[in-house]
């Protein structure tokens, strides 16, 4: 027993437990790469805020954004990803361009929230980094006030007798209305649940981002920590009735932006609550992406778990995943720090010289993103898309510690 106990001298296991947030362990090249990195992301955004402002940008088309140009107008999911990247940029540089243009998309943007119909559990998505971004930066009311209001459109989705958030309104590949179906993805959308429960002093947020992230735990996450995608239940009776292939390769394969939305939904809960079990999630998914993120170069395929051939690649579930992987990071101690910390570095590094497009010139930053792996026109396959970039900013501007923590 001696042995053992000077294993777990309090001096080690202090070590090894405590949680910090005193920094990233940095070596000095990586600190040369993240600085330059910053000042052409500084020259880079510049540009693209005055020249774009209120547009609501997506992906390019020959080099630039169009306002958008996306299926559901002002609706669609990822709509919140170009204010986050100017509310990242204002509070890393205090320029104002970046926040005169954030406010003015917000504006643009508050009307689906009395329209209504088009809104889904990727509200989250919307009004985080957006609304609660713009909220902790300036403490406006007005933006306080629109991501309540979507916190409570996101809490009526809950189903209580199956405990999972609704996914969609129409299930994208058969267009039928669908009740009974959650998605992985939606674990990126309860934190405005948990910031609506600190807010407000109103533990119901609470209970339902924990009721669905411990049903997303118990079905979506397998124990080699790969994911599925969809899960179906009967609306009715909450029974779990299947787990079909979502935007991956099929049914039992590995979506990687599916994967990147579980290492970085979980840490996340387990910021919000302080669940360990949620820590654990978290670490199971990201050991299985740091796997096959090692053996490809640290660039990511559009599904881990697919045939070799075609290689298809999907840069945007890289950034979401090294923000994911850096959240982590943050909630464990400084032996474990260097993993998760060198990786999402890996990842940002090969990713950056792959796809980076840093003409100033030129919308977009990085490109290699693939909206889905069966992509029938080739027109969401190896394209820049606004995530993407949205996560690439977060990623480097928390290394640097000069990140605002929106989530
Ligand atoms: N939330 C949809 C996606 O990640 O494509």
């Amino acid at each position: 027993m001696a042995e053992f106990s000077v294993l777990g001298t309090d001096a080690s296991l202090t070590a090894q437990k405590a949680a910090s947030d005193e920094g990233y362990p940095l070596t000095p090249e990586d600190q040369a790469w993240l600085e330059a990195v910053y000042e052409k992301l500084k020259v880079k955004m510049k540009a693209e805020a005055e020249r774009i402002g209120t547009m609501i940008p997506y992906t390019t088309r020959e080099g630039k954004y169009h306002d958008l140009d996306v299926p559901g107008g002002l609706y669609f999911w990822t709509n919140g990803f170009w204010p986050g990247m100017l509310w990242q940029m204002y509070n890393a540089t205090g320029d104002e361009v970046y926040r005169t243009a954030a406010e003015g998309v917000e504006e643009r943007m508050k009307e689906v929230l009395t329209g209504f119909e088009g809104l889904d559990h990727d509200i989250g998505f919307l009004f985080l980094p957006m609304s609660v971004a713009n909220w902790r930066k300036t403490g406006s009311e007005d933006a306080r006030r629109n991501a309540l209001h979507a916190a409570n459109l996101l809490a009526g989705r809950f189903n209580p007798v199956g405990k999972y958030i609704r996914a969609w309104n129409n299930a994208p590949w058969t267009g039928n209305e669908v009740s009974g179906w959650m998605i992985i993805d939606c674990i990126m959308n309860i934190p405005l649940l948990y910031w609506a429960a600190k807010e407000c002093n109103d533990p119901r947020f609470e209970h339902i981002a924990i009721a669905h992230a411990k049903t997303a735990q118990k079905y979506i996450v397998r124990p080699d920590g790969s994911c599925n995608h969809v899960l179906i239940f009967d609306s009715k009776t909450g029974e779990f009735l299947n787990n079909p292939g979502g935007q991956g390769y099929g049914q039992g394969s590995s979506w990687s932006r599916g994967q990147s939305w579980a290492v970085y939904g979980f840490a996340l809960s387990y910021r919000h609550t302080g669940d360990e079990s949620f820590l654990a999630t978290a670490k199971q998914c990201a050991h299985y992406c740091i796997s096959n993120l090692a053996v490809n170069g640290w660039i990511p395929l559009v599904d881990y778990r697919a045939p070799a051939e075609p290689v298809k690649y999907d840069s945007t579930a890289g950034m979401a995943t090294a923000a994911g992987l850096l959240e982590i990071a943050r909630h464990v101690g400084e032996y474990e720090k260097p993993l998760y910390t060198k990786a999402a570095l890996n990842i940002l590094k090969a990713c950056e010289a792959k796809f980076c497009n840093w003409d100033p010139e030129q919308d977009a930053i990085v490109g290699g993103g693939t909206f889905f792996y069966h992509d029938p026109t080739g027109k969401d396959t190896d394209v820049p898309i606004i995530y993407g970039d949205y996560y690439f900013i977060e990623a480097v501007l928390k290394l640097l510690g000069k990140d605002l923590f929106i989530w």
